[in-house]
């Protein structure tokens, strides 16, 4: 069965036909909003649902090229319903709704988040049980995952996604947006990188809490660590050359990664001791981060536990991890198909009720 993906829920429109049993992923296609939002410092949802209106028959187009296919070939269409901007999933959501309709196809309503969550399995189709570490703009959560639609929450943040600080820190050390990566890059820089863990402590290292890191449960909060930043950048002199101010901001950035890795490494090994399980996926765009993946290389797979990704164009949001949560979904159960017709987007919907 070949299921057609569409992912909207953002600033990303992302399109993908997937069809598990003959080829996997056929072709994919993705268009990213990110330079039209970075002169404002944030995705602008008007803009964005625009945007998605402009790309997505383009994308279709480009998708079936790809896959030397017609749309009749298609069987189904998976869209996410959310949770995501309200106006940028009414375009993903309507587009794929008439296009069913005109097709004659049934839709399958896709949850962004277990889109994220199962995308590893796009390389690694026999991956059940594992516990999931989503860390993504909007989320921060551990799930214990046994099979599609079968997942447990462990802990989640009480208040700032992993990503959100990521983001917010970037904004007080003055670079632009997507934060995250752009944070990663300044930390690349640091001179800290290439001191050792006594010469750390020596030098000005800037010291940065780890909130609920030794909680005792499975729950994060991100948003002491942006007051702790901004503190930081307070602290700094007022006169400062344009290289130290370079090393200021650059120390901040790799103290900022060091604090976010040592709370997802601790909870992550912490779910694991808790569920037994032996497989961790690190899901959502903050599991981009190298620093992240090189911590839980050292901390968590040097310890007999087998740490999956998906490939890093995966780790943010695109249609492929749609189409293949579809087709997971009706493999699972052929129940999920659903007439195109009426339809709603959910852009606040809590993962413990979407399966
Ligand atoms: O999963 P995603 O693409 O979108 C949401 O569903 O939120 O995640 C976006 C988040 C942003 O906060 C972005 O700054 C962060 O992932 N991110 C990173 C990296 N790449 C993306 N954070 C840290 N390091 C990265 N390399
Ligand atoms: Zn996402």
């Amino acid at each position: 069965m070949r299921v057609l993906g569409i992912e909207s829920s953002c600033d990303e429109t992302g399109v993908a036909l997937y069809d598990g049993e003959n080829g996997g992923l056929l072709a994919h296609a993705l268009h990213t909003q990110m330079a039209m939002h970075a002169e404002y410092g944030g995705v602008v949802p008007e803009l964005a649902s625009r945007d998605h209106v402009r790309r997505l028959i383009p994308l279709v187009r480009e998708v079936m090229q790809k896959a030397e296919l017609q749309l009749s070939d298609i069987d189904a269409i998976a869209y996410t319903q959310g949770p995501g901007l309200a106006g940028a999933l009414l375009v993903g959501a309507t587009f794929a709704e008439s296009l069913a309709w005109s097709l004659e196809k049934p839709v399958i309503p896709v949850h962004h988040l277990e889109g994220h969550l199962l995308s590893p399995l796009l390389s690694s189709p026999a991956l059940f049980p594992f516990v999931a570490l989503l860390v993504s703009g909007g989320h921060t959560q551990l799930m214990s995952v046994e099979a599609v639609g079968h997942y447990q929450l462990l802990g989640d943040t009480l208040d700032d996604a992993a990503g959100e600080a990521f983001d917010k820190s970037a904004k007080l050390l003055g670079l632009g947006y997507p934060g995250g990566p752009e944070l990663a890059k300044l930390a690349e820089m640091s001179k800290l990188n290439t001191l050792n863990e006594k010469d750390k402590k020596d030098s000005t290292c800037p010291r940065l809490p780890r909130p609920m890191m030794k909680s005792g449960d499975l729950n994060f909060s991100f948003s002491g660590l942006k007051t702790a930043v901004l503190n930081q950048v307070q602290l700094w002199p007022d006169e400062l050359h344009e290289e130290e101010r370079q090393q200021y901001r650059s120390n901040l950035a790799w103290a900022v990664q060091e604090a976010i890795a040592d709370i997802l490494v601790e909870k992550s090994a912490r779910a694991l001791r808790q569920t037994g399980l032996k497989r961790l996926v690190v899901a959502g765009g903050v599991g981009a981060n190298r620093r992240l993946r090189q911590r839980l290389l050292e901390q968590i797979e040097k310890r007999g536990v087998e740490v999956y990704y998906p490939k890093l164009e995966f780790c943010t949001d695109n249609g492929a991890m749609i189409a293949l949560t579809g087709w997971l979904k009706w493999k699972a159960d052929p129940q999920v198909l659903r007439s195109a017709g009426a339809f709603s987007v959910k852009p606040r919907w809590p993962m413990s009720v979407c399966s």
